[in-house]
């Protein structure tokens, strides 16, 4: 399929996890020009593809400034922004079961990170993205946002304010012909899933603690219907697509990309 994405100009947020650099090389090599911003360096050797059209930027999400500084360095260096990618997450470090394992004082930088990041692209990226029919915002959301997910409160909470605000967003753009959608990723391999399983296991006796990969076995095939891991690029695709004219009738979605694991009647 020709997504028809060449030239167009991305900023990718949250570049340096295992989805933003897939979600990167994914619009590289549509032919996009990509703004890569990350709390953490960018390597080079991650993004060998079309090194003439990266542009990377190192910005903390809790900082407004730093998504405005994004966005006008998009205005500066490449005349303007097609299409924003929120790909940031991050969460609580602490295992729920029962919710009060957490105090509430694990909430606020969990919320700063995994929703307020996100309001400040888009606030950033709202006066570009009405200038022009066909600009769009994506938001990296999660299952976790729509089942409650006990694993960790304050983070499923976010990702499931990420979708309601997402749903504001689309609403407000459509009179401009731009559009917003979410992805809800189920289980992929990357050091934030890791660090699930990392809490998981402090609470646990040593004969009942598993590796990361057994754990992750195990649990895949408990929750999703399809049982398999889900791959950095299974989000990427859903990206481009999201980003292209063949999804132009499509917003204020949340496409689950879980191997079944959320279902609505
Ligand atoms: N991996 C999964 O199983 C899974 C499941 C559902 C949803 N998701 C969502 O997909 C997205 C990507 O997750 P991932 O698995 O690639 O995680 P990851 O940990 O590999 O990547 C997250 C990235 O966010 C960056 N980041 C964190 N805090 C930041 C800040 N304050 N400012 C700027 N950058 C910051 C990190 O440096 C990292 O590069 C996240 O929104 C995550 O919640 C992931």
């Amino acid at each position: 399929m020709n997504l028809e994405l060449e030239q167009q100009r991305v900023l990718v947020v949250g570049a340096a996890g295992t989805i933003g650099k897939a979600v990167t090389q994914a619009f590289l090599q549509e032919g996009c020009s990509v703004i890569l911003l990350d709390k953490d360096p960018l390597k080079s050797e991650d993004f060998p593809h079309a090194p003439e059209r990266l542009h990377a930027i190192q910005g903390d999400v809790r900082r407004a400034e730093d998504m405005n500084q994004a966005v006008a360095y998009g205005k500066r260096h490449l005349g303007g922004l097609d299409h924003a990618i929120y790909t940031v997450g991050a969460g609580s470090g602490k295992y729920g079961f029962p919710f009060w394992n957490l105090s509430p004082s694990d909430w606020p930088s969990v919320l700063e990170i995994n929703l307020m990041g996100a309001v400040h692209l888009a606030h950033a990226f709202a006066p570009e993205a009405i200038q022009q029919a066909g600009r769009t915002l994506c938001l990296m959301s999660s299952v976790a946002g729509q089942i409650g997910s006990q694993t960790d409160p304050p983070y499923s909470a976010a990702k499931a304010a990420l979708i309601n605000f997402m749903q504001c967003i689309a609403k407000d753009f459509a009179p401009h012909g731009a559009r917003a959608n979410a992805i809800a990723p189920g289980m992929v391999v990357s050091e934030l899933n890791r660090s699930v399983w990392a809490s998981a296991q402090s609470g646990l006796n040593p004969e009942e603690q598993t590796t990361y990969a057994q754990w992750g076995d195990d649990k895949v095939k408990r929750v999703s219907p399809m049982g398999q891991w889900q791959r950095p690029e299974d989000c990427a695709s859903m990206a481009t697509y999201l980003a292209s004219h063949h999804a132009r009738h499509m917003t204020g979605q949340v496409l689950n990309i879980d191997g079944g694991q959320v279902m609505h009647a």
